[in-house]
C-alpha cells in the first residue's frame, strides 16, 4: 500500500513513523508512506495555505487551492486512491473502516488545520472524511497518524504474527478477553486456573466467555453485531435468544 499524506507540518510524522510496527512495515516494504508539505502547492512569496472566512467569524479558513494542485499532481502518478480528509464531522473511526481502508491500493490523507478547509474541498476533492472521535484537535495530524497505524498494522506483513489479529478488540464486535504473564502469583492475585491447565480447548471456551462478558459489561453497543451462538444468547439472558 502507499500512503500519501498532505500537511503543513509535515515534520510531526517523522518521529511516530521512525519507530516500531510502521517502520518495520516500512523497511519491509509493506506500505510506502510519503508526507508532503501542503505550502509546496502554493504561488506567494509568503506561501500562504488560509485566507479570512467569507461572511466574517472567528479563525483562518485554508484555501482551496494549493488542495486541489496538492491532490491532483499526486494523483498524476496512479494508482488515484481514496482521498481522505480528516475531520471531527467525518464519520467516526472504527475497526471495520479501518479493515475496509486497509483494502486500499492507496490513500491520500489530508491533514487540516485552523478552523477547517474551504467546503469545496470537501465537495469536489475528497471521496471520505474521517473522524477520530467527538472531540476536537487543532489539527489533523494525530488523526492521520491514527489511521495510518490502524490500517498498517492490519497489512500482510505488518505484524511478526498475523494470529494477533484474529481475537482483538472488535474483531467479531467483541472486546479481547484478559491477558497474563509470569508470575501466576503476584502480590497474592493469582493467574486464573483455566490458564495454567494446558487445556487448550478448556481456555478457548473461557476465552470467549470472557469476550462476551467484558463486551457486556463494558460495550454492550457492540453486542448486538456479534455472531453469538443460541446457547451464548440464552447464557447472557438474551430476550430474543429461543
Ligand atoms: C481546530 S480543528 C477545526 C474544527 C472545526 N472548526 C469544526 O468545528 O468542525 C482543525 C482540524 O483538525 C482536524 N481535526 C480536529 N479534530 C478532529 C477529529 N476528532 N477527527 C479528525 N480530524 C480532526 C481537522 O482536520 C480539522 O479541520
Amino acid at each position: 500500500m502507499r500512503i500519501d499524506i498532505v500537511s503543513v507540518f509535515p515534520q510531526m510524522f517523522e518521529s511516530p513513523f521512525g519507530a516500531s510496527i510502521i517502520k518495520r512495515a516500512a523497511d519491509a516494504g509493506v506500505v510506502e508512506i510519503a508526507l508532503h508539505d501542503l505550502r509546496d502547492w502554493t504561488d506567494d512569496r509568503h506561501r500562504t495555505v488560509d485566507d479570512a472566512p467569507y461572511g466574517g467569524g472567528a479563525g483562518m479558513v485554508m484555501r482551496p487551492e494549493p488542495w486541489f494542485r496538492a491532490v491532483e499532481q499526486l494523483q498524476e502518478s496512479p494508482p488515484a486512491g481514496r482521498v481522505i480528509l480528516l475531520t471531527p464531522q467525518g464519520r467516526p473511526l472504527t475497526q471495520s473502516l479501518v479493515a475496509d481502508l486497509a483494502q486500499e491500493e492507496r490513500l491520500i490523507l489530508c491533514a487540516a488545520r485552523y478552523e477547517g478547509i474551504d467546503e469545496r474541498v470537501r465537495e469536489h476533492l475528497v471521496d471520505d472524511e474521517i473522524s477520530v472521535g467527538d472531540y476536537v484537535l487543532s489539527g489533523g495530524e494525530l488523526p492521520a497518524m491514527v489511521v495510518v497505524d490502524a490500517v498498517v498494522r492490519l497489512l500482510p506483513g505488518a505484524l511478526g504474527s498475523a494470529e494477533s489479529l484474529l481475537e482483538e478488540s472488535f474483531n467479531d464486535s467483541l472486546l479481547e478477553y484478559p491477558h497474563y504473564t509470569r508470575p501466576p502469583d503476584f502480590r497474592g492475585w493469582t493467574v486464573p486456573p483455566v490458564l495454567l491447565s494446558g487445556d487448550h480447548a478448556k481456555i478457548d471456551r473461557w476465552r470467549r466467555a470472557q469476550r462476551i462478558r467484558r463486551t457486556a459489561q463494558r460495550r454492550p453497543d457492540l453486542l448486538a453485531d456479534a455472531d453469538l451462538t443460541p446457547a451464548e444468547l440464552e447464557e447472557r439472558g438474551d430476550p430474543t435468544a429461543g
